[in-house]
């Protein structure tokens, strides 16, 4: 994909207005994890030490239109200046008069961070009249929100298919997302292994489908396997199934084996009589092989079997997708297999590229950050991308 950069226009004395995804964890008005604030700086550096007056826009959390204080991105304005070293202006509402008299005291290198968008309703309903106020914003619109990129809201899409932003290219992150997920995708050096994890097989049905067509290997673990190992006839306990799926799941491993992918399900499991809660509790537990999983057995984890069967296919990968966990890893009785495929991934020289969402969160809560090529900063939008969709944020900016 082509899409026009930031660095192929004059930002000089322009007002750009960038669109951000600044939707960070936050516990009692902190924030838990900044790594997509941190995602923004080269950008944000980019367009302040080149002279353009930086208007920075996002939302925070689902407050569904209305002004709620727990949602508001002023905390952001104040961790982004202390990462930048230098002040961020924050802007108490979006496109009110707070708004518009300190964006027009801007000089050329600031930044000012507008309140959350969210909080208009007519940003998640792409209202035109909202997408024209905000250009008042805009010499130039540059999107950065990867995150966001899979949502058609006003500021990730219809300022620009409006026609309300004059130029509209693409920031630092969102080629960086694009290039990392989609070279993974498109041109990987081979074998391409794609490990999927996570609950639910109906949410990674498209992501499945779609990478039986591109990668080698497929490595299935996390609550989803259990509904594969069904089809295949195996019996799960009461372990999690989407019975409504299994003939999908059925469909899905015969269309591997037609494509020469290979297809790995768990061997062995850790198993307890109920599902942990709370999510930290100390449950009594045991590994079982696949056959020995009796009828009140609840699978939570997969087993050193599993993790040696799954750590010896990602040795041998050029390039790593993986999205999804492979246990309930909150609870760090059965994180092991979740943490053992990290550091199997950390400790090959693939290419390593972390779909957003809980895996990046195991991966950073486990250490294993720094190991990997790459970790998205999109959780809905990365799986959206995997499944082969078409971002919105993204198709409507400029061609290069
Ligand atoms: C995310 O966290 O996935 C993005 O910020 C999008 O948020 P949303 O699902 O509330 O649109």
């Amino acid at each position: 994909m082509n899409k026009k950069s930031i660095r192929s226009v004059d930002v000089k004395g322009k007002k750009c207005l960038v669109r951000c995804d600044f939707n960070v964890p936050m516990k009692e008005g902190a924030i838990t994890d900044d790594a997509r604030i941190v995602a923004a700086l080269p950008t944000v550096k980019y367009l302040a030490e080149n002279g353009a007056k930086v208007v920075l826009c996002s939302h925070l959390g689902r407050p569904k239109g209305t002004f709620d204080m727990k949602y508001t991105l002023r905390p952001v304005a104040e961790r982004l200046g202390e990462l930048l070293g230098k002040t961020v202006k924050f802007a108490t509402d979006v496109i009110g008069e707070d708004a518009h008299a300190k964006v027009k005291a801007m000089h050329d290198g600031d930044v000012i961070l507008l309140e959350n968008l969210r909080f208009h309703k007519e940003e998640e309903e792409n209202d035109k009249e909202f997408c024209r106020a905000l250009a008042d914003f805009c010499d130039i619109y540059v999107n950065d929100a990867f995150g966001t990129a899979h949502r058609a809201h006003a500021s990730t899409a219809g300022i620009v298919q409006y026609g309300f932003a004059p130029i509209a290219v693409a920031g630092f992150l969102i080629d960086k997302e694009l290039q990392c997920l989609g070279g993974a995708l498109e041109h990987p050096t081979r074998p391409l292994v794609a490990i999927l994890g996570g609950a639910k097989v109906s949410d990674k049905i498209g992501v499945i489908d779609n990478l039986i067509e591109k990668a080698n290997t497929i490595l299935i673990g996390g609550g989803m396997a259990y509904t594969f190992l069904k089809a295949k006839g195996l019996q799960i306990g009461k372990s999690l199934c989407e019975e409504d799926k299994i003939q999908l799941a059925r469909d899905l491993i015969d269309k591997a084996e037609k494509h020469g992918v290979k297809f790995f399900l768990p061997v062995d499991v850790v198993v307890a009589g109920c599902f942990p809660t709370p999510i930290d509790a100390e449950i009594p537990h045991r590994s079982v092989m696949i056959s020995e999983i009796e009828k009140d057995d609840v699978a939570l984890d997969i087993g050193e079997n599993t993790v040696k069967l799954f750590a010896k296919e990602i040795r041998s990968a050029g390039t790593v997708i993986w999205n999804g966990p492979m246990g309930v890893f909150e609870n760090p009785i059965f994180a092991c297999g979740t943490k053992k495929v990290a550091e199997a991934i950390a400790e090959s020289n693939c290419v390593s590229v972390i779909g957003g969402g809980d895996s990046a969160a195991a991966v950073r809560q486990m250490n294993f950050a720094d190991k990997m090529t790459h970790i998205s900063t999109g959780g809905g939008a990365s799986l959206e991308y995997l499944e082969g969709k078409k971002l919105p944020g993204i198709e409507c900016l400029n061609e290069e």
